[in-house]
Formats: structure tokens, sequence, C-alpha cells
């Protein structure tokens, strides 16, 4: 097991296949770099190979990661994710978060490869709200949901990402969710760290009571101390990092760029570790070098000393 100076040990890898996409979310951040995602026909020779990242996958679980999500950019452009998830899935529990349009027509192949379970972002249900959040069509990425689900890859979080307007939204989806047997919400409050988009910010004090309120039960999660609501049929989450210190000191998770660089933290792109290139004992020495590197991006307030 690898800990860091904080005692939180590495159990997940976050594992981003492509930085190129078919959207273009207004509120991307493009897994915390703050840079536009490419386009799905960019040049893309600097990503990692699928033998690449079982390497990494497999160096990881040796020191007790457990757990990989699959992200992109949209993991789904490209055509080998299944032999991916098929390289993985003996290794580690597989899961994937992905945009949907594409899954129609590969979530049977991805359950057979041994996919666990997606995260699909719908931040609408309304076709055009959707296209303009989203940059994308909604009807391909229901259909992509129902076949997931009709493959069995459930229960499947629905991704809405929380900013002042999408509030307005929250009932209708948690309705949606609730009559849909497998489906379950999952609220990401908008990380404003990429300064630019400051002003779509919340107060998620408020969300959370508004949740409490509406709830029968809640329970709170090992990972990032998130909390889950039971509102009717749905269970609800609310993942809320920002100036979140419990949050981070129960983040047990390392990132791995397009271009094979362990990454400690989402907020920070500084201090990247490089793998590419390493023979299996290097690659163990990069993941000490960025778990002990790592550090909780908001961190605890410690009490002022008092006089004495
Ligand atoms: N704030 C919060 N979540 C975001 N995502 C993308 N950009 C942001 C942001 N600025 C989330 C989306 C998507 C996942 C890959 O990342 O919910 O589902």
């Amino acid at each position: 097991m690898l800990v860091d100076a904080y005692g939180r040990p590495l159990t997940d890898l976050r594992i981003s296949v492509t930085e190129r996409c078919n959207f273009r979310c207004f509120y991307c951040h493009n897994e915390g770099q703050g840079t536009p995602v490419a386009s799905p026909g960019a040049p893309h020779g600097d990503e990692m190979t699928p033998r690449e990242i079982e390497r990494i996958v497999r160096v990881a679980s040796e020191v007790g990661v457990r757990q990989v999500k699959l992200t992109g950019g949209e993991p789904l452009v490209r055509g080998d994710v299944e032999e991916i998830v098929r390289r993985l899935s003996p290794l580690v529990e597989v899961s994937m978060t992905t945009n949907g349009s594409m899954l129609e027509h590969r979530a049977r192949k991805l359950k057979e490869a041994g996919l666990a379970r997606v995260n699909v972002s719908v931040d609408s249900l309304r076709p055009e709200e959707f296209a303009e959040i989203r940059g994308g069509q909604l009807a391909p990425v229901l259909r992509g949901v129902k076949a997931a689900l009709d493959a069995g890859l459930a229960p499947l979080k629905l991704n809405l990402v929380l900013y002042k307007e999408a509030l307005r939204r929250l009932d209708e989806m948690i309705e949606y969710v609730g009559r849909t047997a497998g489906l379950e919400l999952q609220l990401i409050q908008f990380m404003p760290e990429m300064a630019w988009q400051k002003a779509h910010a919340i107060d998620i004090r408020e969300v959370h009571e508004r949740l409490a309120r509406l709830a029968s039960e809640s329970v709170q999660r090992e990972m990032h101390h998130r909390r889950r609501y039971r509102i009717g049929e749905a269970w609800v989450e609310l993942v809320d990092p920002v100036n979140n210190s419990d949050f981070c000191m129960n983040c047990h998770r390392v990132r791995v760029t397009h271009d094979g660089h362990l990454k400690g933290c989402i907020n920070r792109n500084d201090g990247l570790v490089a793998t590419r290139g390493l023979d299996d004992e290097g690659l163990l020495a990069a993941l000490r070098r960025v778990v002990a590197e790592r550090a909780p991006f908001y961190r605890p307030v410690l009490p002022t000393p008092r006089a004495v």
C-alpha cells in the first residue's frame, strides 16, 4: 500500500485515455487542465496504448490500487476502449465516465469486456437546453443510457454539474432517476478553480439542506466523505470538493493523463510525473514519488496556537 504524508492510501486511479471529445460542455475543466479539449479528428499519437495503460494498472494494483475509472475527453472517441477494459478488468474494478453519445452500440461489448459501471453526464432532459450546455444531442445519450442498463451496467450514475442555473433542473432530474430502475443521480459541484468561470459558483450548504429536507435517509461514503441522500426511490450523491478539506483528506486517487503522466490532484498541473519508457521498477518509483508529493488542495485549518 502506498500512503501519503497525510495518511491517505492510494486505492484508485482515474485514467484519461484521450483528450479528444465530440461534445463541448461550457463548464469543462478538461480533467483539471483548464484547456479546451481536442476535436475527435485531432492528432492523437501521444495517447497511451492499451498495453501502456495495462502496465500502469498492473504495477499500481500490486501496491494496493483496487479501482480504475476511465475518462477523457470522451473515452469512446477511441475505438479500442473495449480492449483497454479487457486488459484491466482481471486486475481491478473498471468503470468509465462518458458523455453516452456513443454508448448505444458499445454497451454490451464493454460489459462483456468486464466493465463494471458507467457514469453518463446528463445535465438536462430537455433537448434544446442539453444542446446549449453540452454542444451535443440528448437523444443518442438517452439511448446509450438505456443500452447500458439493458447490458447490466448498473447502478448507472447520471452526472449533473451544479451551478446556479442548474439548480432549477434538480427536481425533475431527481424525479426521472427515481422512476427509472438502475439509475442514480450524482450532483457535481461546479469547480471554479479554473478562474474563468467563478460567476457560476453556488452555496453548497444550501444544496445539502435542500436535499436533506427531501430525504428519508442519508449516508456518508468513505470516498471523499461524499453524502448520499435517499429521496423517494432515488439515490442522490453530492460531490462537493470546492473549499472542502474533508473531501481532500479522504481522497485516495491519483490521475493519469492521456500521455502517461501521473497527476496527484485534479487542481494541480505542476509536479506531473512521467511514466513513459520506464520499466516496472521505474514505474513503481514514479508512483511512490507522486504519492509522496501528494497534498490535499484544501487543507484543514489548524487551530491558531494560543499565547502561553
Ligand atoms: N466542474 C465540475 N464538474 C465538471 N466536469 C467537467 N467539468 C467540470 C467542472 N468545471 C465533470 C462532468 C463530467 C465529468 C467528466 O467531469 O460532470 O461528467
